[in-house]
């Protein structure tokens, strides 16, 4: 299987998407992750791509096609592998399609999670990351011991983009640069809109069903 992940920012790809890959076996990649990981490990091309992720604009089509290309090539992606946060511009999609068909394969489906902008805002708000790359809510994803990962303890802090004016900025980025991909993916016949509202248990068993029935048809 290899899935998109589509979604405005906060909308709970990320949340979501650790959900379906467990569940039919394939690799989680979130370009996102990527690029996070590669500015704290403070590597030439994180120091290069900070300023967009700070700024809450896209990184560069060529750098990111690179990027999520080499990830894509290794051996826990040959099963198959869900792409959340890629891809975010038509051109990035363009680039996914020439090496699906360069490869023989294709796309099994496009999941775009749709949620209103106030809930949106209020995800982010609340979300509480850790460098081990777990994310909780304040709210709605508590961890057992406030503050601290369930996963290794670490502290949680809040993720750098999750400011108020840096949200404005990767929404306007999202309506802009990725929300035509919508269409692009609905006319080949492979997006699955799935409402992303409600609690997180309520989205993954709505999401499951639908995607389940869609991989069967
Ligand atoms: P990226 O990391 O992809 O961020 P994003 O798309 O803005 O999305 P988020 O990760 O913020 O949200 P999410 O949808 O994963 O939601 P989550 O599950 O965490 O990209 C960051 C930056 O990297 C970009 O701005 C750009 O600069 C760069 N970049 C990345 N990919 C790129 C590309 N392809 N091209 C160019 N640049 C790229 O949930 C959010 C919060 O809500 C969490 O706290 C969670 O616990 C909570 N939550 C989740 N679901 C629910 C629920 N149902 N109810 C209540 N709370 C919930
Ligand atoms: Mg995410």
């Amino acid at each position: 299987m290899r899935f998109v992940f589509m979604g405005p920012p906060g909308a709970g790809k990320g949340t979501q998407a650790k959900a379906v890959a467990e569940r039919y076996g394939v690799s989680h990649v979130s370009s996102g992750d990527i690029f996070r990981g590669e500015i704290a490990n403070k590597t030439p091309l994180g120091l290069k791509i900070k300023s967009y992720l700070d700024s809450g604009g896209l990184v560069p089509d060529d750098i990111t096609v690179g990027a999520v290309a080499g990830r894509l090539e290794a051996p826990d992606c040959a099963n198959g592998w869900l792409l959340d946060g890629f891809p975010r511009t038509i051109g990035q999609a363009e680039a996914l399609d020439k090496a699906l068909a360069k490869g023989g394969t294709k796309l099994s489906a496009v999941v775009d999670l749709e949620v209103d902008p106030e809930v949106i805002v209020e995800r982010m708000s609340g979300r509480r990351v850790c460098k081990c790359g777990r994310s909780y809510h304040v709210r709605y994803i508590k961890p057992r011991v406030e503050g601290k990962c369930d996963a290794c303890g670490s502290g949680l802090v809040i993720r750098d983009d999750d400011r108020p004016e840096t949200v404005r900025t990767r929404l306007a980025t999202y309506q802009k640069q990725t929300s035509p991909l919508i269409e692009y993916y609905d006319r080949k016949g492979l997006l699955l809109r799935v409402d992303g509202s409600g609690s997180p248990d309520e989205v993954r068993s709505r999401l499951f069903e639908q995607l389940n029935a869609f991989v069967s048809e």
